[in-house]
């Protein structure tokens, strides 16, 4: 059986949807049950899951708001960090394995190819900060993990860049966005399929992960393609001029890498794992939207 903890976030409730097609029992929680609370993770699995029944703890809860980080560092940490040493004494307890999900911000962005998951790790932000505590966490506590980082998710279940621009877009005459910060977007079923695979697989590869949709845009690229094949199926229903900027223009409180590339393949070796470029993606995803 699987916990899925955070069960109704963007990815989560994507994972939730593999896990039903592959009949694999799961039992989601979300803020009623409080992971930075030891006790109370422990009462939750005592109370949901047959002695030895629990394999799987999949981690999605994170304060993912990165500006208000900023603001509220002590939250973020005990989200984002503290919480994983309940997660992981517990996994050990229970005997169960974990896959929990970090992000392209533990890098500063200074690198020009795409990041190795061994690659030194220099987070700009306190939400860098903090989810690079979190993996550090794992690594000490628990070998069997798998850690997977991922950058500019987007998908049904949340707010994200994609539905932002396509609400945009029906609204303004023009739109800038961003051209210097470089990337490649992760569609939420993508990474889900992912994780229901490594599962499958478990292979005791246990590790750090890297993954994202195949290819290598900015923002100002993606909202392009956002705006062409949103026009061409009918979500966007008015003329947008989409116009390149740079991120001096739109000041954010935290630090966002200009370079957020990640290398994928070690996941695509170790799980036999055939990743979706990110304008196929994009197709799918905005299907699912008619
Ligand atoms: N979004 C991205 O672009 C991105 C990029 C890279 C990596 N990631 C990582 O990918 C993972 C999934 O991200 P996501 O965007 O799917 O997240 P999300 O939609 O923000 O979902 C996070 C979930 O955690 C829940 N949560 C918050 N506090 C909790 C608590 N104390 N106990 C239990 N659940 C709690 C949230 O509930 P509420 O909604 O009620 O607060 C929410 O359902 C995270 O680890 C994130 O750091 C995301």
């Amino acid at each position: 059986m699987v916990w899925l903890i955070g069960s109704k976030g963007m990815l989560a409730s994507e994972i939730a949807a593999q896990l039903n097609q592959y009949n694999i029992q799961w039992i989601g929680s979300d803020k009623e049950v409080d992971i930075t609370d030891q006790a109370a993770v422990d009462v939750f699995i005592q109370q949901n899951f047959p002695s030895g029944a629990l394999q799987w703890i999949i981690n999605c809860a994170a304060y993912t708001a990165v500006d208000k980080a900023e603001d509220d560092p002590e939250t973020a940490q005990k989200l984002n960090a503290d919480a994983l040493i309940n997660i992981c004494t517990a996994a050990k307890h229970y005997g169960a394995k974990l896959i929990h999900f970090s992000t392209d911000y533990v890098f500063d962005g200074s690198s020009s190819v795409p990041y190795i998951e061994t690659d030194s790790t220099n987070p700009q932000s306190v939400y860098g900060r903090t989810k690079l505590q979190g993996e550090q966490n794992i690594v000490g506590l628990l070998p069997e993990h798998y850690i997977i980082r991922t950058a500019w998710l987007y998908g049904r279940n949340g707010a994200n860049f994609v539905s932002t621009m396509l609400r945009l877009m029906n609204e303004k005459d023009s739109l800038k966005v961003v051209n210097d910060q470089r990337g490649s977007p992760t569609y939420a079923v993508d990474l889900a399929k992912a994780v229901l695979r490594i599962m499958q697989v478990d292979n005791h590869r246990y590790g750090i992960y890297h993954y994202s949709n195949e290819g290598n845009i900015t923002w100002y690229d993606f909202s392009c393609e956002i705006y062409r094949q949103g026009k061409r199926i009918g979500l966007i229903k008015r003329a947008c001029s989409v116009v390149p900027c740079t991120s001096s223009e739109f000041p954010q409180k935290a630090h966002r890498p200009s370079f957020s590339l990640l290398n994928k393949q070690k996941i695509k070796e170790t799980f036999s794992l055939s990743v979706p470029n990110w304008n196929e993606s994009l197709s799918s995803y905005l299907k699912e939207l008619l």
